[in-house]
């Protein structure tokens, strides 16, 4: 069987409602906060379907034992936001994924070259081979910073067949290198834009989402 990259847009109107306003040039930094919270939990909720681990098991209601799926507490979940944007979508990520670790991965993209550099790692030495791990950055540019931060993962023995990469925005040019990349790769995101300006920045897009998230 041969792998292809998946990217799903969930077609679900509170996505589509929160990415509306995250687009929104007037929207003021809290709301814009808010909407990537909102992003975060929706499509997180989207990515777990087919992803969280589960195990069969037994319990005693209070009329009769029945069959029942619980998540499963052996098989480790770990959050990896790329700093600073990917911090915007965490909240949401975390309300639905209470006992996952998080590792932080700091990256900035040189505004000239647009490559990324790494200011800080905070990733484990290893991976147990069975986690799952979920990827949060609202943009998907030019690739270069998931690209990197998929090269860390990899290393530490991540498996990218149960990794899930969760963004708003991801451009036509990041998804041909992802999926050159990581046949394996699942992505869900709010929209996909095709095209980057000049400056590396994605059209529409939403703009600058650290500097949007953070007020600077
Ligand atoms: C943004 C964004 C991604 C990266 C995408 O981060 O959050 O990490 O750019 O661009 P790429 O696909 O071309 O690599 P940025 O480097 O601006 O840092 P920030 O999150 O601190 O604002
Ligand atoms: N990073 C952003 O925050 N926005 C873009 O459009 C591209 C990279």
């Amino acid at each position: 069987m041969t792998l292809q990259l998946r990217v799903y847009v969930p077609p679900h109107p509170l996505i589509k409602h929160w990415l509306a306003v995250a687009r929104d040039a007037g929207t003021p930094s809290v709301l814009f906060r808010s909407a990537m919270t909102e992003l975060g939990r929706w499509l997180t909720y989207e990515a777990a379907r087919d992803w969280l681990p589960t195990q069969e098991t037994t319990v005693q209601s209070p009329l009769d034992t029945c069959l029942a799926t619980v998540i499963d507490p052996q098989i480790p979940v770990a959050v990896v936001p790329i700093l600073r944007a990917g911090l915007g979508l965490l909240e949401g990520a975390q309300t639905l994924l209470p006992l996952a670790s998080i590792y932080h991965l700091g990256l900035a993209r040189d505004e000239e070259t647009l490559q990324p550099h790494c200011y800080l790692n905070k990733l484990p030495e290893k991976f147990d081979p069975q986690t799952r791990v979920l990827i949060t950055d609202p943009m998907l540019a030019t690739g270069g910073s998931m690209m990197a931060a998929m090269a860390e993962l990899i290393q530490r023995g991540a498996d990218p067949t149960l990794t899930r990469i969760v963004c708003v925005v991801a451009a036509a040019p990041a998804l041909q290198k992802l999926s050159a990349a990581y046949p394996g790769l699942i992505i869900y995101t709010a929209t996909i834009d095709e095209k980057l300006n000049s400056k590396g920045y994605i059209v529409p897009g939403l703009g600058d989402a650290g500097d949007r998230i953070f007020g600077t």
